[in-house]
């Protein structure tokens, strides 16, 4: 389905217009009718470093990878004129539900490329690299293409335009491994090392690739760079809230008519998001608001809901990915937990004893529970068993793998509970106990 152009006679913002409305708007020529490295061209050279990090920073702009951290301010940490600093973009994009990232590369590479331009320009960085999603093939091949054309046209390498200053940008294929997303796993991965994450701190923008400071950020995060640099901090300003400003693209699956990624203003309300996506299938029960890891809303919830940060976390939930995933009464909620359960257990990266473990516990124990295989207590259990790797491990994997345990068993407790009477023998299956060490029980 087209994205719309308008809602309720206003039109929608339009920071990422050539994703949606510019057939071939991934080709330079293309691109560049629509306004692409306009900013390079005009105004980027006339600006010192130091005012396009204030510029960023007055924007308001928030990292889209899933924290929301202030971008400006991430910036402005990076110490120079020391070490060389690295620009990392972030497009590893695994969070189960997520899929804004690929869309953003595949229709228009060459706004990521101008974001990186004035990204790297205002960090000192002469190196950046793309972290991409190895399955990514096609967007692979055609932000290659893109980066191939950006040099040609004297947009990347020596010198770009005549300003003196020089850029180079390096594609870096990652193995599909979720927790490359987390920035130190990435990291590693792209030094050549098993993808894990890093104790922090130090945090990269301190000590990051080749243990030089680097920014790591998610390629929609740059791409409202040059938006920003256009229409200025204000301008950007125009929509969203006062401190979650701006547009942000959101992937909405699950019980709606048009699954697909929107491009809204933040602080809307759920429920109207729900009408740009087509409307809801069926009566709502609960909405999973963020991604994977974000604690799921109940119904009740998500009518109060606003899409974002603040709104999200009044009610113990994140915006995080922006991955929306409204369910119907007609769904089971620990049918649900369980296959969220399956792929935290399966990529757990290993490091950590809490997180391995209890992940790995938890999915075999809720599969039980939805055989009809479950015993009293398995519900305590296996909240115990994620409030136990919460907050114990390396990296942020962990808690996003406890919050939608802990969520789902206490807003939808009825439904495990229902499937736990369904076990009238207390009986275990066999093929259950034999991948589970027997003391535990
Ligand atoms: C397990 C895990 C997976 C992550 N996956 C991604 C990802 O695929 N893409 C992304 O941009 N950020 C991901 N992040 C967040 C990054 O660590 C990092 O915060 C982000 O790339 C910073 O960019 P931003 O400030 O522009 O959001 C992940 C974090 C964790 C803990
Ligand atoms: S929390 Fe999990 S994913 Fe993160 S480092 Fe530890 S074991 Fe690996």
């Amino acid at each position: 389905m087209a994205h719309p152009t308008h809602w309720k006679g206003k039109e929608l913002p339009s920071v990422l217009r050539r994703l949606f409305e510019v057939p071939n708007g991934h080709t330079l020529a293309v691109a560049k009718q629509h306004g692409a490295y306009e900013t390079i061209s005009r105004t980027l050279f006339d600006k010192s470093q130091f005012e396009l990090i204030e510029l960023i920073k007055d924007s308001g702009l928030r990292g889209r990878g899933g924290a929301g951290f202030p971008t400006g301010m991430k910036w402005s940490f990076v110490p120079r004129g020391g070490k060389p600093v690295y620009l990392v973009i972030n497009a590893d994009e695994g969070e189960p539900g997520t899929f804004k990232d690929r869309l953003c590369l595949d229709k228009d590479p060459h706004l990521l490329i101008e974001g990186m331009i004035i990204s790297g320009f205002a960090l000192g960085v002469r190196t950046a690299y793309i972290y991409v999603r190895g399955e990514m093939l096609p967007m692979i091949r055609r932000l290659n293409v893109a980066l191939r054309e950006a040099y040609d046209a004297g947009m990347l390498g020596e010198n770009i335009q005549g300003s003196g200053y020089s850029l180079d940008i390096y594609v870096h294929r990652g193995a599909g491994a979720y927790i490359c997303g987390e920035e130190t796993g990435l990291i590693n991965s792209l030094e050549g090392f098993k993808g894990q994450p890093r104790l922090k701190p130090p945090f990269p923008a301190i000590s990051g690739a080749f243990q030089c400071p680097t920014v790591v950020n998610n390629v929609e995060t740059i791409m409202a760079v040059p938006y920003i640099l256009k229409h200025g901090a204000k301008g950007y300003r125009q929509w969203g809230s006062e401190k979650s400003p701006g547009t942000k693209l959101f992937s909405i699956s699950g019980d709606v008519k048009h699954p697909g990624v929107y491009e809204v203003p933040l602080a809307i309300p759920y429920m109207e998001f729900f009408e740009i996506a087509g409307g809801l299938e069926g009566e709502l029960l609960g909405c999973i608001p963020g991604g994977s890891s974000a604690p799921v809303l109940t119904a009740e919830e998500t009518q109060k809901a606003t899409m974002d940060y603040e709104s999200l976390a009044s009610l113990k939930s994140m915006l995080g990915s922006g991955a929306v995933t409204p369910f119907n009464t007609t769904r089971d909620p620990a049918l649900i937990l369980e296959s969220i359960a399956r792929f935290y257990a399966h990529e757990s990266c290993g490091q950590c004893t809490p997180c391995r473990e209890g992940t790995g516990y938890v999915d075999r124990i809720l599969r039980k529970v939805v055989r009809g295989q479950g015993r009293d207590g398995d519900i305590e259990l296996i909240k115990d068993l994620a409030d136990s790797y919460e907050w114990t491990t390396i990296c942020a994997f962990a808690p996003g793998a406890a919050w939608p345990v802990q969520s789902f068993v206490t807003k939808f407790r009825k439904y495990f509970d229902t499937h736990i009477a369904r076990n009238t023998k207390h009986t275990e299956s066999r093929e259950l106990e034999a991948v589970r060490p027997g003391a535990f029980w």
